[in-house]
């Protein structure tokens, strides 16, 4: 039994002129265990894809079956009740409390469900120890690095033992060392509980860490790949080489190239040291 199957499911936005056709009819099986990368052009339809699969949306048209379960009658609460259950999210923003400490956190959810605080923080902390950052579990989010604060969003969406994880751009605000972080806790995620992953990027490189690459494009499915763990996936390889890729991630790889390039002692800064030097002298002299 498939994991999730959707069926020309639709997603619109607005009425009349004014409509969005954010999905199209889009037509997708997932098996668990998968390890799934989507690209696509910027409003093809990835985050809202990832928000009707994550039970955050409900699509216009079409079935939804989850674990062979039809979704489009679950009642907001019993949809709700799943995606806790079975659902962890990972956002670019990493969506943190910044008034809570990591573990806190990282306990968040569950402490909705009503543990006791204790029991939550031990298993909170296990989960942060399993992430490399328990040593910053007394830390609050914004004494984080990036991808350390991705980290402990991936601890706070592992908290609840999901079977399936979506994370919509989840290195979009990282830089190269950042993003290979998140990346390889991912892979190590689904490598040891078989968790299902299915994750956005704008990254060709990053489909590395996938099993399977689903490109989308005006909201519809356009291309589906088997690919190889380790190797860039085709039709992304195409991308790379064919269109300048512009992430934040490709900005910082440019940057520090760019540092490298510049002369190890530049004339300029000693030279206005040595004139700030005299003109203080001058200063005390008078
Ligand atoms: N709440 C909304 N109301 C109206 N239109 C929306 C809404 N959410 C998304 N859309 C529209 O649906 C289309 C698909 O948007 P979506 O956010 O899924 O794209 P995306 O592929 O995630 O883009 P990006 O790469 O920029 O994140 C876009 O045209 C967008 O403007
Ligand atoms: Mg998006």
């Amino acid at each position: 039994m498939a994991l999730i199957k959707l069926e020309d499911v639709s997603k619109l936005y607005g009425f009349g002129d004014a409509t969005t056709v954010a999905l199209d009819e889009v037509n997708l099986v997932i098996e668990k265990g998968e390890f799934i990368a989507v690209m696509g052009p910027s409003g093809s339809g990835k985050s809202t894809l990832m928000n009707v699969i994550g039970l955050l949306d409900r699509p216009s048209n079409g079935r939804y079956m989850l674990e062979g379960r039809s979704v489009a009658r679950l009642r907001a609460d019993q949809a709700a009740k799943l995606r806790r259950d079975l659902i962890g999210f990972i956002f670019q923003s990493f969506n943190l409390l910044n008034r809570l400490t990591v573990l806190e956190n990282v306990a968040l959810p569950l402490a909705y469900k009503g543990m006791p605080v204790a029991k939550r923080n031990k298993q909170a902390s296990a989960i942060l120890e399993r992430v490399g950052i328990q040593s910053r579990e007394y830390f609050y989010p914004n004494q984080l690095s990036g991808g350390q604060a991705q980290c402990a969003a991936i601890a706070r969406a592992l908290v609840n033992s999901p079977k399936l994880i979506i994370a919509d751009e989840p290195t979009g605000n990282l830089d190269s060392a950042g993003s290979r972080l998140v990346m390889e806790l991912l892979s190590e995620i689904h490598l040891s509980a078989n968790t299902t992953i299915i994750f956005v990027t704008h990254n060709p490189e990053l489909t590395r860490y996938a099993s399977r690459v689903v490109y989308m494009h005006d909201g519809a499915i356009i291309h589906d790949e088997k690919t190889a763990f380790g190797s860039v996936a085709l039709r992304a390889r195409q991308v790379l080489y064919t269109l300048p890729v512009k992430t934040v991630e490709d900005d910082l790889a440019g940057v520090s190239a760019l540092m490298k390039a510049i002369p190890s002692k530049p004339p300029i800064r000693r030279k206005t040291r040595k004139h700030r030097k005299v003109s203080d002298k001058n200063k005390v002299a008078r």
